[in-house]
């Protein structure tokens, strides 16, 4: 009489091999191998005999035995006279994110990254985050790069200062002081593989795994990325109109190591955060050691009033590494980004940046050291915050118009994105994967989320690279498109 199998050992039998697929035996090998590697049968319990096995898979007794053999050689599994067992492997059963297991052979902390409904190609309509590239003024890039690899000549092709060119971080220390009010000096400037690795720099230089990190509700998902992929505890602070909202009693239940935050230009609701809450902030942090991440990604583009000084220059000494990028103001593609690392810092992360980076992209980096000494990056950010301007006043133009649906608006003081609120029975991610198709790229703000609450329900349109002639019938098809999305249980008029 075949006899039951263990629960633990359902999981070997809940598929029939592919009889016409690979040798069985692989199949059968893989497939314990898989389950013993990802915890889903337990170290110690036995796996079932072979006859019990070869019944339930309707296939040969030989090929289990050769299979356990196998797994007895690799040490997955022990035989003894009781019969097979799975082996204690020193690594821990991989912990799950949310619901999703971790695939085996990669790091756990890795499937709490989730990767978005629909981004789109980088040209699609609407997309955030890119900006106007046919504007860019390409021919006089060719020249400043052509110039920087004859002036670098062949010493120009080895491997370059780990912390970037010097004629860079001195051009990018000038410029925020003068544009940002940014205390810095050039030594205190990193360059780095744009804003993204700063920040991933930051998480694993500045912390420990399991320390917490806040990052703001909803938030840039690139950050919530590098926390959890340096192992963090992330905790989920909401943002409102005055940016990120957080009180003593957040301090007392479980301070943090580190604090992600855009203050000038919040990702991706647009909130300005107040004054009152960056001294708040900056009081807090250095009253608990923590470190606050300071992303100013685009606020180079300020449309409306003067500009908000970063927080990073507010106080003597800020706990504060400020971070900017060049994607947005140049192009994405040129991948420069930086983090001014605050001056006690210094001393004990130099040693280990300098064996983390190893500097390269000479020519690019002396490149735009010219452009911007010599005023080109000035006027280049003259013209584009015009147009920026423009585009801005076109959509919300648009959208007045022609998006016929109740909705919010929010942001837009800078940068080349607004954010559309709208309630919850039009599900975002539903109108984002439908847009999708017409090669609109909006994105939900759901998605910026970890736990969406009914508010987080809209779209993120970028404006920056989709020219005003479109915007029209974009939006009429983005309109229909929401209005088709209704759910039916909400569904109002005919
Ligand atoms: C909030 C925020 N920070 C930083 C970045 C920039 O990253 P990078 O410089 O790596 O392109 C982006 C890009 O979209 C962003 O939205």
């Amino acid at each position: 009489m075949p006899q039951p199998l263990a629960d633990d050992s359902l999981v070997l039998i809940d598929a029939p091999l592919d009889k016409a697929g690979a040798p069985l035996q692989r199949q059968l090998h893989d497939r314990l191998k898989q389950a013993i590697l990802a915890g889903r049968v337990t170290p110690g319990s036995r796996l079932p005999g072979s006859r019990v096995l070869s019944d339930a898979l309707s296939i040969s007794r030989n090929t289990v035995t050769a299979v356990y053999e196998l797994l007895v050689a690799e040490g997955y599994v022990q035989s003894d006279r009781q019969g097979t067992r799975v082996a204690a492997l020193s690594r821990p059963p991989l912990r799950v994110g949310r619901d999703e297991p971790a695939a085996p052979g990669v790091a756990s902390r890795l499937s709490n990254i989730r990767t978005m409904v629909s981004r789109g190609h980088t040209t699609a309509a609407l997309r955030p985050g890119v900006p106007a590239l046919a504007q860019f003024p390409l021919a006089t890039w060719r020249r400043a790069v052509d110039r920087a690899i004859q002036q670098a000549g062949p010493a120009g092709l080895g491997y370059g200062d780990p912390f970037g060119a010097p004629a860079l971080r001195a051009a990018i220390a000038r410029h925020l002081g003068l544009s940002r009010g940014v205390r810095c000096t050039p030594a205190q400037v990193v360059i780095t593989e744009g804003a993204q690795e700063a920040v991933a720099l930051c998480a694993r230089m500045l912390t420990n795994p399991g320390d917490t990190a806040w990052i703001e509700e909803p938030g840039y998902r690139g950050a919530k990325a590098a926390m959890h992929a340096a192992d963090l505890h992330i905790v989920p602070k909401r943002v409102d109109a005055e940016g990120l909202a957080t009180g003593d009693a957040d301090w007392a239940a479980r301070p943090p190591r580190l604090i992600y935050t855009t203050p000038s230009h919040q990702y991706p609701a647009g909130a300005v955060l107040s004054v009152p809450r960056r001294l708040a902030l900056i009081a807090k942090a250095r009253q608990h050691g923590a470190w606050i991440i300071e992303d100013d990604y685009d606020s180079e583009f300020r449309h409306a009033g003067e500009s908000i000084a970063a927080m990073q220059g507010l106080v003597d000494h800020a706990p504060v590494l400020y971070l900017g990028t060049f994607s947005k103001t140049m192009f994405p593609s040129l991948r420069v980004g930086f983090m001014v690392v605050p001056e006690v810092l210094l001393a004990p992360l130099s040693p280990p940046l300098k064996e983390l980076l190893r500097g390269g992209h000479l020519h690019e980096q002396l490149a735009l050291a010219a452009f911007i000494d010599s005023g080109e990056f000035g006027r280049h950010l003259g013209r584009m915050r015009r147009l920026y301007r423009d585009r801005q006043r076109g959509l919300r133009d648009a959208l007045t118009r022609h998006f016929k649906v109740p909705h919010t608006l929010e942001g837009g003081h800078s940068g080349m994105h607004l954010t559309v609120r709208l309630a919850p029975r039009f599900p975002d991610t539903a109108i984002v994967e439908a847009a999708g198709r017409y090669g609109i790229s909006p994105v939900a703000l759901s998605g910026f989320a970890l736990r969406p609450l009914p508010e987080d329900n809209g779209l993120v349109l970028g404006y920056g690279n989709t020219p005003v002639e479109l915007y029209e019938p974009l939006v009429k098809r983005l309109s229909q498109l929401v209005r088709a999305a209704e759910t039916p249980a909400h569904k109002t008029g005919p």
